[in-house]
């Protein structure tokens, strides 16, 4: 009985009186004596199922009666209307067949964090988390949309590296048979060796941060896509990052309202982001800012997590903050000409407290100058031996950035927490299911 089965959103879309088979799981059950009324789920969304001894043969009235929340089934019935079925529709059912006895499912609704988390591999069923996968499915399919319009190739860097790219206080050490290797935390190096070849790159893969940060913004295992350009400055660069965001957030609006709806994100805001055109100010600017905000912050200091979310009252989109102060950035950014204790840098912040979203640069393209910043930095040039002689061969100008997937969706998604952005979530000492 598994052919002409429909989705419970197809059902919704039949004439009363059309017949109509479908499977999924038990998401609500209602026994009322002589009727039973279930409410199915399926990837699609939900429909209501009633077995009635008016219309329903009494094994399957019966049946319905035993199929236990989560159980899996499939059932047959008529299309009705009913104004009080969610959805507006429902199923009279002529059979239903229990495909797997569901044992006493163990999220009942108002457990604590912690018991839901280890219950992880069950809770990823909720309604709002799948909602959550919907709208991750469509960024992701926008960022390769994106990509592909703009003639960039899609490249697969190592996960398993030998130096750091974002310094070694967060690093994941591996055993690499007696040598230490490490995970990596950004495949950007390697994205600027594939440059030489096929000059306009990117890639979506996992990124690893050792941070002890127990911040809702931070993972240890995070997705990064990452993109890198040859012969690009950094003006071209932060163009194509909010095209990307506008692009991506403008597709999630006209594929996914339905899921930001169930998740009641305000979508106004993000009507905002789907135009690029964001705002920009200085790092000066920036601390300006804080300052006036009542901060005590001083040019050279870190604008961290709460001084982003006081940034971000001043926006309802993205904006770019630029021009740091070298020191507070990575040793391979390349100076700004015009002022050189400043690094051409840029990070994209996302409104409503979010921050910081994307992280990118002009790169230090001269041999001699990247030596000197990485000698500057007491790093070893050993280590980034492979790294310097890109800029031995044929070096060129170029820039690529960084976007946190998981907090790109957080942001759509309004979530607040990162870890809900993701399925199994990689946060605090959590490393289970
Ligand atoms: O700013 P980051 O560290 O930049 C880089 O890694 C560059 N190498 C990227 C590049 O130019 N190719 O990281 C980029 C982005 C951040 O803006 C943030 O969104 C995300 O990665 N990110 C994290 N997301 C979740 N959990 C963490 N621990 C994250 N650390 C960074
Ligand atoms: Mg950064």
């Amino acid at each position: 009985m598994n052919s002409g089965v429909v989705s419970t959103r197809s059902v919704k879309a039949l004439e009363p009186g059309s017949p109509a088979r479908v499977r999924g799981w038990v998401y609500r059950h209602r026994d009322l004596g002589k009727k039973v009324f279930i409410v199915l789920r399926d990837s699609e969304g939900i429909l209501q199922l009633v077995a009635d001894p008016a219309f329903t043969p009494r094994e399957y009235v019966e049946a319905a009666r035993e199929a236990t929340i989560e159980s899996s089934i499939i059932a047959e019935g008529v299309v009705a209307r009913d104004p009080r079925a969610p959805g507006g529709a429902e199923l009279r059912l002529r059979k239903l067949e229990i495909v797997g006895l569901a044992e006493d499912f163990p999220i009942k609704g108002g457990e604590g964090i912690d018991y839901l988390l280890d219950n992880r591999h069950l809770w990823i069923r909720s309604r709002k988390l799948t909602a959550v996968w919907r709208i991750r499915h469509t960024a992701l399919k926008a960022f390769r949309e994106f990509f592909e319009a703009r003639g960039f190739w899609e490249v697969s860097p190592p996960m398993l590296t030998q130096a750091a790219v974002e310094g070694g206080a967060t690093l994941f050490k591996v055993d690499f048979f007696g040598r230490p290797a490490y995970l990596t935390q950004s495949s950007q190096f390697y994205l600027e060796a594939l440059i030489f070849s096929l000059e306009k790159v990117w890639t979506l893969a996992p990124s690893f941060r050792a941070e002890r940060s127990r911040t809702r913004r931070h993972l240890y295992e995070y997705w990064h896509l990452e993109a890198e350009e040859a012969w690009a400055g950094m003006e071209e660069e932060m163009r194509l990052v909010e095209e990307l965001v506008a692009y991506t957030t403008r597709r999630i609006l006209e594929e996914r309202l339905e899921e930001l709806s169930l998740l009641k994100r305000d979508t106004e805001m993000l009507e905002a982001s789907r135009k690029p055109g964001y705002p920009r100010i200085r790092y000066e600017e920036a601390i300006r800012r804080l300052r006036e905000k009542g901060l005590s912050i001083e040019y050279g200091d870190d604008i961290g997590a709460d001084e982003e979310r006081l940034l971000t009252e001043d926006y309802d989109t993205p904006f770019f903050i630029t021009h740091f102060p070298l020191e507070l950035k990575s040793f391979y950014m390349k100076p700004d000409p015009q002022n050189p204790r400043e690094a051409l840098a840029f990070d994209l912040l996302a409104p409503e407290g979010i921050g910081e979203i994307v992280g990118g640069s002009e790169r230090q393209e001269d041999y001699n100058a990247l030596l000197q910043q990485i000698k500057d930095r007491g790093l070893n040039p050993e280590d980034y031996k492979w790294y310097l002689d890109l800029r031995r061969y044929g070096s060129v100008r170029h820039s690529g950035f960084g976007l946190g997937v998981d907090r790109y969706i957080m942001w759509v998604a309004g979530l607040d927490h990162i870890r809900d952005s993701i399925p199994f979530p990689r946060f605090r000492d959590r490393i289970y299911p």
